[in-house]
Parts: structure tokens; C-alpha cells; sequence
């Protein structure tokens, strides 16, 4: 079969045409550019086989990300797979706006809590000077792994990861600024989500208190370590900003505001702590 043919069956079987795309580029290491340009040439039967068995897995709902082993997040590749939240655009917001607060820090201190694959701490590692200070807290064993190795893959000499549960963690330092995004799905939401996105650790998703939980003890335990005129940014799900934001001023954040994504939906809310 020659590739063309390879693509338009994955099409006829339902898989989307960038999809199909993404899939034949990475099995056969090509570029978009060198995939067209050898579209209508034989494909190997050891390119053959294994296209066969990615469709059939994403046929069954198997998220396309995890098949290809890694994702775009803030322009870098993360490497992704079974056990670690898929980094969504959404995210970005939060990345743009806690870069916007670091502006005029000479060593800015920056704690990223819930780090999944690491793609906050990691996007602005590569942004801020080198002088910052990162540290990125995560729980989960799984997701640690793809942490790790993100870190690594984009030389983030000065990233600490620790292991901890960020509902008890204390540090002891503390920091300028403190994002999260943390899992924030309710129990009733959980019912209604696409199988695929079920795929995804459930630790990463699900969170008591109607999706609240994180939001509640988070924006009380980070005031002991923000230091003074430090920020919180949360990201938030689309019906929750007035709660978090409601969240943070019983808890003495000023300047608590609800940011929206590039959908028009709240997605951050963040605040200053004047002390
Ligand atoms: C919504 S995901 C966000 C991942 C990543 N920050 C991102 O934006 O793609 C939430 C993350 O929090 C982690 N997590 C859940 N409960 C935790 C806890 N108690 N302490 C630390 N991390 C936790 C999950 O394993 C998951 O990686």
C-alpha cells in the first residue's frame, strides 16, 4: 500500500484527516513536508502493520495523544501517556498571566502545585531569566515520570520537583508566585465526560466538594508561603470562577480577578496577598 492509500483507509474508518496525518508522521518519523512529498510511494509493511493497530486503537477512543506519546503545550513537546492529565490550550492563559506577574522580578520564586507533566513550571522555565527558581509539587507516581523526563527534555536545571500532597504540604521557603491547576471536576460532571477524556488518570480530574476541595484548602494553606505582595493563579473550571473567586477573598487575597480563555469561558482566577 502506498501511504496515500494507508491515509484514506484510517479516513474511511472514521479517524479525522489531522489525526490519520499526525499518526503516519510519527510512526514513520517524517515531517509533514517529507510525508506529502512521499505520499504516493510504497510504505513498508513494518510501517504498515503497527498504522493498522494505532487506528484501531484510536477507534476505540483511545486519546490520540497518548498513541503518539507526547503534546504541544506554550510552542515545546511534552512527552504524555497513560497515567498523566493530557496538557489542554486552555492552560496557556494561566502560563501568559503568571509570566505577565513575574515581569520586573530579578530571581523570581515560583511554586507550580498539581504538576502533571510539568508543562507550567516547565513553559515558563524557558521564559523567565535564569535566575528564577521553580519548584513543581505532584502526588502521583505515574504522572511523576512524565515529569521527570520533561524536565530533563528541556534542561530545566533550575526546577525542583517534589513528591507531596499538596492538601498537607508545607514547604519551607516561600515564593513570589503559586500556580495550580488542580483537578476540579465534580462527582455529577464526572458522569457526563466523553469516554475518551475518562482515559486520563482520575486523580487529575475528580475532586470533592462539588469541584471545589482544591480551591478551598489551597487558597487558605498557600498564604503561609507566598511571600508579601505575592500572586495565586488558579486555573478554574468554566462555571467556577464567582466560587473561587469568593474562595479567595474570604481567605484575604486583593485584587482577585476571573481572566477568561481565548472561548470567551472563566478559566483563571488569580490574587494578591498584601499582608
Ligand atoms: C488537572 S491535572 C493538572 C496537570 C498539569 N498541571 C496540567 O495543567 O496539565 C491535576 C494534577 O494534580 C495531581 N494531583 C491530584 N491530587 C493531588 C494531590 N493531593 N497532591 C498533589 N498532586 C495532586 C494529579 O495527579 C494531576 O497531575
Amino acid at each position: 500500500m502506498t501511504y496515500r492509500e494507508l491515509f484514506a483507509d484510517a479516513c474511511r474508518q472514521g479517524i479525522a484527516p489531522h489525526e490519520a496525518q499526525l499518526l503516519l508522521e510519527h510512526l514513520c518519523g517524517l515531517s509533514h513536508t517529507a510525508l506529502l512529498i512521499h505520499f504516493d510511494d510504497l510504505c513498508a509493511e513494518e510501517i504498515c502493520a503497527p498504522f493498522q493497530q494505532l487506528v484501531a486503537r484510536r477507534k476505540t477512543g483511545y486519546p490520540l495523544q497518548y498513541l503518539l506519546g507526547e503534546w504541544e503545550f506554550f510552542g515545546l513537546p511534552f512527552y504524555v501517556g497513560e497515567g498523566v492529565l493530557i496538557p489542554r490550550p486552555d492552560t496557556e492563559v494561566l502560563v501568559e498571566k503568571a509570566m505577565e506577574l513575574c515581569d520586573g522580578l530579578f530571581a523570581p520564586q515560583v511554586c507550580d502545585l498539581c504538576s502533571g507533566t510539568g508543562c507550567i513550571p516547565i513553559a515558563m522555565s524557558q521564559h523567565l531569566p535564569d535566575s528564577a527558581q521553580l519548584t513543581a509539587v505532584e502526588l502521583s507516581d505515574q504522572a511523576l515520570v512524565y515529569l521527570r523526563k520533561n524536565a530533563e527534555r528541556h534542561a530545566c536545571s533550575n526546577l525542583t520537583i517534589v513528591q507531596a500532597d499538596v492538601l498537607q504540604w508545607q514547604p519551607q521557603q516561600s515564593f513570589d508566585l503559586i500556580t495550580a491547576n488542580p483537578p476540579y471536576i465534580s462527582a455529577d460532571e464526572m458522569q457526563t465526560l466523553a469516554p475518551e477524556v475518562l482515559q486520563e488518570p482520575r486523580m487529575a480530574l475528580e475532586a470533592e466538594e462539588n469541584g471545589l476541595q482544591f480551591y478551598r484548602i489551597l487558597s487558605d494553606r498557600c498564604r503561609s508561603y507566598l511571600k508579601p505582595d505575592g500572586w495565586l493563579l488558579f486555573e478554574v473550571g468554566y462555571q467556577q470562577g464567582q466560587a473561587v473567586r469568593a474562595l479567595m477573598e474570604q481567605n484575604g487575597f486583593d485584587r482577585v480577578r476571573i481572566i477568561s480563555d481565548y472561548g470567551g469561558n472563566d478559566r483563571v482566577v488569580l490574587g494578591h496577598l498584601t499582608k
